[in-house]
């Protein structure tokens, strides 16, 4: 999960700019996504889930090695992995904005808490990213209980993440 974990605050951290959807708003006079979606933080956000999955690869590969097996990491070869890294930090960023899609057209503001939504968008972009280009990785690796796991460690992990972000001046709310 590091490469779906990874993009969302390394967004905060070094987003802003120019906005994806340039300013535009929809029919109903709402921003398409807002300011809160960045080309840069969209960039920054997947390049840093790769680099970590990388790292990942190349110490789950050279720890293999240390029993004298050459499995490769994410147990198959280096390309397929680097694409379901890729799914992992792009459905992560995707999920999250497509979220920011759904909470405009509900007329809530940038930064607007939506409980729940908020906590997991990013979860399940991620995770329908990597089934559509993988589903038997995606299987063999999110068994039920990883999956209920997964679902209830995330909101803990991200509100605690979000009020250090918020402590330390990169978010401008505290969720
Ligand atoms: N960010 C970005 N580009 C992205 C995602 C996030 O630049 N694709 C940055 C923005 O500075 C954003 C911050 O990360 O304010 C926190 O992200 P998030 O909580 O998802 O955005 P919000 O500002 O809360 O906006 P929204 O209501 O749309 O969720
Ligand atoms: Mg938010």
């Amino acid at each position: 999960m590091l490469p779906a974990y990874i993009p969302n605050p390394f967004a905060a951290v070094f987003g802003g700019g120019k906005p994806i959807d340039g300013g535009r708003m929809m029919g109903d006079g709402r921003r398409i996504l807002g300011d809160g979606k960045t080309y840069r933080g969209l960039l920054v956000g997947i390049v840093c889930g790769l680099l970590v999955g990388l790292l990942q690869m190349r110490l789950v590969s050279s720890g293999f090695a240390v029993f004298g097996t050459t499995l490769p990491a994410f147990g198959m070869s280096t390309t397929s992995s680097v694409i379901v890294i890729l799914a992992l930090s792009c459905g992560s960023l995707f999920g999250d904005m497509f979220m920011s899609f759904f909470k405009r057209r509900l007329g809530l503001k940038r930064g607007a808490p939506l409980p729940v939504i908020d906590q997991l968008d990013f979860v399940l972009g991620a995770w329908l990213f990597t089934y559509l280009i993988s589903p038997e990785w995606f299987t063999a690796m999110f068994s039920f209980w990883i999956v209920v796991t997964v679902l209830v460690i995330t909101p803990v992990l991200h509100l605690v993440t979000n009020i250090i972000g918020y402590f330390i001046g990169v978010k401008k709310e505290p969720w």
